[in-house]
């Protein structure tokens, strides 16, 4: 990519090394690990970007009602993004628990969207019952599958999902800020009218025409010049994906969760650690975090010993598993370390005072 494509063919490429179509080419192999048709997912910029351009379509095919729904509690991007919408559109913005967004929909909700995994709790939602309630009542729903996509099996299509976001550089391994997929419903794709309309959404670009021409399909959500070494990275990494079926991913993800947090019963819980994922496998994402008092220590302590997780202010540490190279013995060596650390108070020795600008 870089000697050749970019360091020989320089702007032939677009053309002769298919960077042109690679949004389209990329999202149709990523299409089996979202249950999606190809035609209905493309690959561009960030999921907050992404979850602008959605929340904008889908109020925008609901003109009459007034209301966002959204999930309290979910990542704070996503409900920083639909406060600009609501304010943008002169909606209003309504944030309930995610268990209690189906109930919460009514005929002024024009959309309402949701994280399918939570990022801290890994709790689940029932994307078909949601989906099923937003539509009883004339809504639309924008998922966000930050913590879903290469870790559990999805079925947007049979689920009847409208629109989704997902993440590049999480489960998929992408790389760091790599490029996000959009997923939009077939139904929806010949309405939609996202509102950054850039170049790369054009019919026909390279015509220059004045006018915004809308492209047609999924290739109107695109905006800007694709991120060319970024999506070529994540092709890469996707391809490890090739001919694995969800359904083993889901299940292996889940064994490695369950694991966890048996070890967690038998060694952490008595060393003033928490839960903070749901027990119930069905119910549980692909990540296992523990609260403690002093989390930020505890991770920094890990991370000297090559164990390395997130940590989420104020308490949480987060473990995700990537199931296909993370192994059991690795989930025991986690928790042994975690043991160690918090036992031995190897973790005071850390320097606690200056946190670090990314945790
Ligand atoms: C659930 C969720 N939504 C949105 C985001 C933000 O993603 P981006 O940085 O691609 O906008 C993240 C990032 O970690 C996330 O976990």
């Amino acid at each position: 990519m870089v000697e050749e494509e970019w360091g020989e063919g320089l702007i032939r490429s677009w053309n002769q090394a298919g960077w042109y179509v690679a949004p389209a080419r990329i999202g149709a192999k990523l299409c089996p690990l979202l249950g999606a048709k190809p035609h209905e997912v493309t690959i561009t910029e960030s999921i907050s970007i992404n979850l602008f351009k959605l929340l904008v379509t889908a109020a925008r095919l609901r003109p009459s009602r007034k209301t966002i729904i959204a999930e309290h509690g979910n990542f704070p991007s996503d409900n920083h993004i639909v406060e600009s919408v609501a304010r943008l559109l002169g909606l209003k913005a309504r944030f309930v628990p995610a268990g209690e967004i189906a109930a919460a929909i009514d005929v002024d909700t024009g959309v309402a969207t949701l994280s399918h995994v939570n990022y801290r709790t890994a709790e689940v939602q029932d994307m078909t019952a949601v989906t099923a309630a937003a539509h009883a009542k004339g809504a639309l729903i924008v998922w966000d599958l930050a913590h879903s996509t290469g870790a559990v099996d999805l079925r947007l299509d049979e689920a009847r999902a409208d629109f989704a976001v997902g993440c590049g550089y999480k489960f998929l391994n992408g790389g760091p800020g790599a490029p996000s997929h959009v997923f939009v419903a077939e139904r929806h794709l010949d309405f939609i009218d996202q509102p950054l309309t850039g170049w790369f959404g054009h019919a026909e670009p390279f015509r220059f025409d004045d006018g915004y021409r809308r492209a047609e399909g999924i290739r109107h959500m695109l905006c800007s010049t694709p991120q060319m070494l970024s999506m070529a990275a994540f092709e890469k990494a996707l391809d490890a994906f090739a001919g694995v079926s969800m359904t083993e991913v889901e299940r292996k993800g889940r064994a490695l969760g369950e694991l966890m947090i048996e070890l967690y019963d038998e060694r952490l819980a008595a060393l003033g650690c928490g839960l903070a994922t749901l027990r119930e496998g069905v119910r549980r994402g692909n990540h296992v975090s523990f609260t403690h008092r002093s989390g930020y220590a505890v991770m920094q302590a890990l991370i000297q010993r090559g164990v390395i997780g997130d940590f989420r202010a104020p308490d949480v540490m987060r473990f995700g598993f990537g199931p296909l190279y993370v192994r059991f013995v690795d989930i025991y060596d986690a928790v042994s370390a975690i043991n160690d650390i918090i036992e031995s108070g190897a973790y005071k020795d850390e320097a606690v005072g200056e946190r670090q600008a990314v945790t």
